[in-house]
This record gives C-alpha cells, sequence and structure tokens, in this order.
C-alpha cells in the first residue's frame, strides 16, 4: 500500500484531493487523468461521510504484465448500501438521464467494484496509465 486517509471531515477531503493529485502526477497520469481520479475519489469520500459516517481511503500501486495503475479502496462501517445487485445492475443502465455520484465515478474510471462487508461498504476503483506506444521512449 501507498497511503491511506481517513475521511470524516471535509477538510480530510481537501487533504486528500491535494495528495493524491500530487500522486497521481508523479505517476505519470496527465492532467484530465488526475482531474478524472480526483474528482472519483471525492465523490466516493462524499459518499462515505453522507451515508456512512467515517471511512478510509487506502491507495495502491498495481501493476500486470501489460499495465500500471492505482487502485483506491474506499471502505466504511456504515450501513452498507441497499439492494446492493440490483443497485449495480441499474448502475449500468447508461440511458438514465441524471447520473448520481457513483454512476460518475463508473464513467470516470476504469473499473469500478462495489462490496458489502460484513459491517459497511467497500468500493474498489482503479485508473490505468496510457499505454507508451512500442519505440516512442
Ligand atoms: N458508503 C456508502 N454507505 C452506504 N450507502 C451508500 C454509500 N455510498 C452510496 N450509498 C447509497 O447508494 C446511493 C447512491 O449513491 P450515489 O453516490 O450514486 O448517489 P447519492 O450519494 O445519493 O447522490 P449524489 O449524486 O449526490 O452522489 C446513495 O443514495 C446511498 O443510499
Ligand atoms: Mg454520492
Amino acid at each position: 500500500m501507498l497511503t491511506s486517509f481517513r475521511i470524516k471531515y471535509e477538510w480530510e477531503i481537501v487533504h486528500m484531493r491535494s495528495e493524491v493529485r500530487e500522486l497521481a502526477r508523479t505517476i505519470g497520469f496527465d492532467e484530465v487523468d488526475q482531474a478524472r481520479i480526483v474528482q472519483s475519489l471525492s465523490e466516493l469520500a462524499r459518499n462515505v461521510i453522507q451515508h456512512a459516517d467515517e471511512g478510509i481511503i487506502e491507495v495502491e500501486q498495481i501493476e500486470t504484465e501489460e499495465k500500471r495503475g492505482l487502485r483506491f479502496i474506499v471502505r466504511d462501517l456504515g450501513p452498507g448500501i441497499e439492494n446492493l445487485t440490483e443497485f449495480m445492475m441499474h448502475m449500468k443502465n447508461k440511458s438514465i438521464g441524471e447520473t448520481s455520484g457513483l454512476q460518475q465515478v463508473q464513467l470516470l474510471m476504469d473499473e469500478l467494484t462495489i462490496h458489502k462487508l460484513e459491517q459497511g461498504t467497500s468500493v474498489e476503483v482503479t485508473k490505468w496509465l496510457k499505454q507508451v506506444p512500442l519505440g516512442s521512449e
């Protein structure tokens, strides 16, 4: 794990935003992707404060044979998302006019998974670095 952030108060979101932006920049994300990541993490942190009171964001650098990226795990001990299975099916339905916070996160990030914990919720989001074509380095 690279780092983690506790999320309970609004100022902790402000702090997390600037740290995450800097981290994403260091790892090589361009400004647009930095903004997508920061926006997504703000939405998830806001959900923690609004729907679960407090939580934690863990940041991991991930790597497969072909790609590298950042993964964020946002966990809380709140009441959990009601009817999670239905909710996730509904999220996939992109035809609905107004997009909610989590739907926006899904559009901004490359991967989003939501798990129901014994107590609380865990939302994992991943952003991959754009592939550098061979020969351009
Ligand atoms: N961490 C969480 N713990 C418990 N319930 C949650 C959590 N995150 C989301 N939810 C539930 O899922 C619903 C959808 O979340 P989503 O962020 O998409 O919309 P919202 O928070 O209601 O509104 P907004 O569009 O302003 O974000 C919420 O209304 C809430 O009931
Ligand atoms: Mg929300």
